[in-house]
């Protein structure tokens, strides 16, 4: 079995089955590029993260999916169902939840630079709770709330950036003081503001009910000692801010934990992370009567996969590629934004015809796309079988901000979506 297979998507007979279809079948059908997302999968992993925390602690737990990794909306209806929250980061993300079904009240819409027009949005939905990242915000807050909605009962919670900060790239380490390429960090409030930024926020009249944070992304083992010394940190200061008398209902540790995009990475200890986050807030005699996580990237990235048609093998001062209908800066842009970071690719053959391709030689293959760019490359010199014009190219690891990052770069169409 290989690593990276799951109930989802694995070989059957050396035929590669996305759910119950061979992977040609699923082409032959819906073309390329497409991409596939594996239900029981993207349920599995919802089952992983709350058994995590099952038994650990008193308090409700609230699985937040940042749907910004993937909004479609059969997903979330299936995590809906599966009794996930929300993690909304734009009025547009509200809204596409709710029309999931997601009632308000399980909504957390956490935006950044946000605007009059996204908080009057955000305030006529009855229930909903906005996260303030600045309190430079709070009274534009209040004038909108004032002019709109005069005296409504509108609750907020309070994003810090605890000063640590983690992630697998310099583009998704979300707090600290500067990210690890120096770039300053623009998310929350920094730690010897947040308590006057409850106070102001209570003064102005809103209801200040949680206290959040999210470290960044893409979390391995070597992240975890100073993912707990922020977890550490955030419950010291929510002890704070019990002290002042604010009773938060509720604890957000954000999300990060990664996925496994490659054989060799090293796990982020989810089980141990849920056991600690419970613990220590028992320990310092905090009883939050909800404790939330904000999962995106380890709900559906191993979930999904994009299938590319090889259009042609060409070889190039020694390079060989396989040229695809699909690029990197359009249809799968995290591997030009996050410059190469790894997915799994495999050979599954042809479209047309025997799909088993375990029987040809294996070669190194550069998966090149159909985008005008250099860096427009799915993976460098990948050992696979031997490509031909036609194979099905499928590239794992790609359900989250795969398809909702796309865009139309180079006028090419937005691939369409299917579950299985
Ligand atoms: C506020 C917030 N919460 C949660 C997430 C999800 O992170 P991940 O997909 O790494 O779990 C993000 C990602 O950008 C985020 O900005």
């Amino acid at each position: 079995m290989a690593w990276w297979e799951t109930s989802s998507f694995r070989f059957v007979n050396g035929v590669l089955h996305l759910g119950a279809s061979p992977a040609a079948a699923l082409v032959r059908r819906h073309g390329t590029p497409l991409y596939v997302y594996g239900r029981t999968r993207i349920a599995e992993n919802y089952r992983t993260i709350a058994a995590a925390f099952e038994g650990r602690t008193a308090s409700e737990v609230r699985i937040c999916y940042a749907m910004k990794a993937n909004p479609h909306p059969r997903i979330l209806g299936l995590l809906r169902a599966e009794g996930a929250w929300i993690d909304a980061v734009s009025p547009g993300e509200v809204r596409a939840a709710r029309a999931a079904g997601f009632p308000a009240r399980k909504i957390l819409f956490t935006g950044t630079s946000l605007g009059e027009e996204d908080f009057r949005e955000a305030f006529a939905v009855d229930g909903l709770t906005v996260n303030i990242d600045a309190a430079e915000q709070i009274e534009l807050m209040a004038r909108v709330r004032d002019r709109h909605f005069t005296g409504k009962r509108i609750r907020v919670a309070v994003r810090w950036n605890p000063g640590i900060g983690r992630g697998f790239n310099p583009k998704v380490i979300t707090a600290g003081e500067r990210s690890s390429d120096g770039t300053p960090i623009k998310f929350g409030v920094e730690d010897r503001k947040v308590l006057a930024a409850f106070r102001k926020a209570a003064d102005c009249g809103f209801e200040p009910v949680g206290f959040h944070q999210h470290l960044g992304s893409g979390w391995v083992r070597e992240d975890y000692p100073d993912v707990l010394e922020a977890v550490d940190k955030m419950i010291a200061k929510a002890g704070e801010l019990e002290s002042a008398g604010f009773r938060l209902e509720f604890l957000d540790f954000g999300g990060g934990f990664g996925p496994r995009y490659a054989r060799e990475q090293t796990l982020f200890p989810l089980a141990r992370y849920a056991a600690a986050i419970c613990g220590r807030i028992r320990r310092a005699g905090l009883r939050p009567p909800a404790i939330a996580v904000e999962p995106g990237k380890s709900l559906v990235a191993d979930a999904g996969a994009l299938l590319l048609r090889v259009e042609y093998v060409k070889e190039s001062y020694g390079n060989i590629f396989a040229c695809v209908n699909g690029g990197t800066f359009n249809t799968l842009p995290r591997s030009a934004i996050y410059a190469h970071p790894h997915h799994e690719i495999v050979n599954a053959g042809a479209a047309a015809g025997d799909p088993v391709v375990s029987d040809r030689k294996k070669i190194r293959v550069t998966v090149a796309g159909h985008i005008c760019e250099t860096g427009d490359v799915f993976g460098r010199e990948v050992l696979m079988p031997r490509p031909e014009a036609g194979d099905i190219l499928v590239v794992l690891g790609a359900g989250a901000y795969g398809r909702s990052m796309a865009s139309n770069f180079n006028l090419r169409p937005i691939p369409p979506e299917i579950l299985v």
